[in-house]
């Protein structure tokens, strides 16, 4: 998602702010630009594309004398929303080569607000939303107004959810910032000050940060800033010392962020674990600060993989301890009128904690009296900040824009909840707990077996690279895992790919089944494995490729599968009961390994955003 980075104090601001946005590529873009100041003139340069696309145009235009340096500067990253991907819909845009503006967010009344300004005589250069930005500032400037007064006046004038920075070549020394609902973070600097959509982005400039609230805006200047709140009170908002991230951040000799991200959560999961279980069988979860005092139903909300480890923990915690959960898309539950009765508490999950969907949620359930709680990868994010009470994965900075080892350390933590309420509710003995908790422990080594049967999947992968459509079935707790598998492959294959409840399948999906369509089941013995592969057989009998990632007793019952991977050898109840752990391994690595058959951007893949901050 679009990503904003700006400078303002420091010699080489367009080289630093090039630096920021290059730690916000992750987030995924397709087109980037810059602005700043050169003897009082703008200087603009975009281009579509990756950011060293931008940089090369930088350094040309540089050896020609046409781009100097420059002590203020601002950058962008785009993912398109209004526009296509263009360099004149990329940002900075400008009003009259005089104010520049970034902007990560939707203007949800731009079109109206556009037909006024082309009436005032302002000329529209770009599809976006973003521009009636300059073009208001440009109008209050011109009626005599000072920056911040016309930033006021701006602000008055759009709706919507954003996060913007302006430069003004009549203000050279100020930067006007303002957020809503879109995150940014100012850092302090030595007469010098710096923005970033997230305190990343910035933590190589400075480690004092400060994070704008909902509807504050700000001046920053050279030697300081003034933040206002949306009443226009001057206000002082906490400094947070964040560490410096940067040394961390590296493939370690992978190929793609994706493939290091897989192979590291044996190592990076003894961070989640550490934080929840003391002592082999003490649960470190605070069940009052999580709302959860009496018997009640749990809500979760969240979206996409994260969604779909709501799905799994509503299983553990039916299963464990006897408590309902309602599980909501993030996106469909701010807009209905949900009911909430019975119930007192919420969590939503995010590894990036920024995903508006779901930040508006958990605003919306604080509104209806809920108890509002996070699971997040990211500490100090927005969803953090404003949950009562957070569960943090630690699994690292997650890069590559498909979700991994978030997914697993958000299962994990889900697994734990449902042992502290079972605990609670008197639905596990100690034995059990004791047992639960020392299953927990096992993950790690779990998982690093689970990622040696890569070669084997990797043969699948050949197998199913050049199909146009896949069905991935489960059932149970491995229903959401069938789910996740699809998103995973479609998102960075680009094949068309669902998931489906093995036993729906007969209610409808099962017409999509033709000659050599890949089905694709992952499967534990459970007691209950016999109805899943009868699922499969009737996939099996028209025609279907069908392919088991199984136990050998599963692989054994369904001999007639094409191609069987059999997975290692666990205790029956432990891998029954993690199977969903367990299985994330080979959907991930058979995603993996179809998209690099395929030649795709893994860790950037076309359209997607790693931080989903637009709704
Ligand atoms: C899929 C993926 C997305 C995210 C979703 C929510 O691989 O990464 O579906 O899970 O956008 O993001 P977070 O968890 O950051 O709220």
């Amino acid at each position: 998602m679009c990503g904003v980075v700006a400078v303002i104090g420091k010699e080489n601001a367009s080289q630093l702010v090039i630096e920021g946005l290059k730690k916000l590529e992750y987030r995924g873009y397709d087109s980037a630009g810059i602005a700043s100041e050169a003897n009082g003139l703008l200087q603009i340069v975009k281009s579509e594309g990756k950011l060293f696309k931008l940089v090369d145009k930088i350094s040309r235009l540089s050896n020609e004398k046409k781009y100097f340096d420059s002590s203020i500067a601002l950058g962008h990253t785009r993912w398109a929303t209004h526009g296509n991907v263009n360099v004149d819909n990329a940002h900075p845009l400008t009003s009259e080569n005089r104010i520049a503006v970034v902007h990560n967010g939707i203007i949800e009344n731009y079109e109206i607000l556009k037909e006024d300004l082309i009436s005032e005589g302002f000329v529209f250069k770009s599809q976006t939303d973003t521009e009636v930005l300059p073009h208001l500032f440009m109008k209050y400037i011109k009626l005599g107004n000072d920056f911040l007064k016309a930033g006021r006046l701006v602000l008055q004038d759009i709706k919507g959810a954003f996060a913007f920075v302006a430069m003004s070549l009549d203000f050279p020394n100020q930067l006007f910032v303002s957020r809503n609902s879109s995150p940014l973070a100012i850092g302090l600097g030595e007469k010098s000050n710096f923005v970033g959509s997230d305190a990343k982005s910035i933590d190589h400039l400075t480690q004092r940060i400060i994070y704008l609230e909902d509807g504050d805006h700000a001046l920053v200047n050279l030697d300081g800033i003034e933040i206002f709140d949306k009443n226009k009170n001057k206000i002082n908002r906490k400094i947070i010392n964040i560490k410096a991230e940067i040394g961390l951040i590296t493939k370690g000799g992978y190929r793609h962020f994706m493939e290091k991200e897989i192979f590291e959560q044996p190592s990076v999961i003894p961070q989640t674990i550490s934080n929840l279980i003391k002592n082999n069988s003490e649960i470190n979860i605070n069940l009052r600060r999580l709302g959860i005092e009496t018997k009640s139903a749990l809500l979760i909300t969240a979206a996409g993989t994260s969604y779909y480890a709501a799905m799994v923990g509503k299983y553990w915690i039916e299963h464990i301890a006897d408590l309902p959960v309602i599980v909501d898309l993030a996106s469909e539950y701010r807009y209905r009128k949900p009911s909430i009765f019975g119930q007192t508490s919420m969590i939503v999950i995010s590894q990036s904690g920024e995903s508006l969907d779901t930040l508006m949620a958990l605003r919306y359930a604080k509104k209806l009296g809920l108890s509002t709680n996070s699971i997040v990868n990211v500490e100090g994010s927005t969803i953090d900040r404003e949950a009562e009470y957070s569960l943090y994965t630690r699994v690292g900075a997650e890069i590559g824009v498909a979700s991994t080892k978030s997914f697993t350390s958000q299962l994990i933590i889900l697994f734990v909840i449902s042992i502290a309420l079972g605990e609670k509710f008197n639905k596990l003995q100690s034995k059990k707990i004791h047992r639960f908790c020392n299953y927990v422990n096992k993950l790690p080594n779990a998982i690093a077996q689970m990622l040696k049967i890569e070669d084997k999947i990797k043969l699948v992968a050949q197998n199913i690279k050049n199909s146009k459509s896949i069905i991935f079935l489960g059932r149970g707790l491995l229903y959401p895992i069938a789910l996740e598998g699809a998103l995973k492959l479609k998102e960075i294959s680009y094949i068309h790919a669902e998931g489906f409840a093995a036993g729906e399948m007969k209610h409808g999906p099962i017409a999509l089944i033709e000659d050599n369509v890949p089905v694709i089941m992952f499967l534990v013995s459970d007691g209950n494995e016999d109805k899943a592969i009868s699922n499969l057989q009737e996939a099996y009998s028209r025609g279907a490729k069908v392919i088991l990632i199984g136990d050998r007793k599963c692989i054994e019952k369904a001999s007639f599968a094409h191609l069987k991977i059999e997975i290692p050898n666990f205790e029956t109840d432990f891998k029954s009961l993690l199977s969903p752990l367990l299985m994330a391994i080979p959907a991930q690595l058979l995603a993996y390994h179809v998209a690099n058959e395929r030649g795709t951007d893994v860790d950037q893949p076309r359209n997607l955003a790693k931080s989903v901050t637009v709704e």
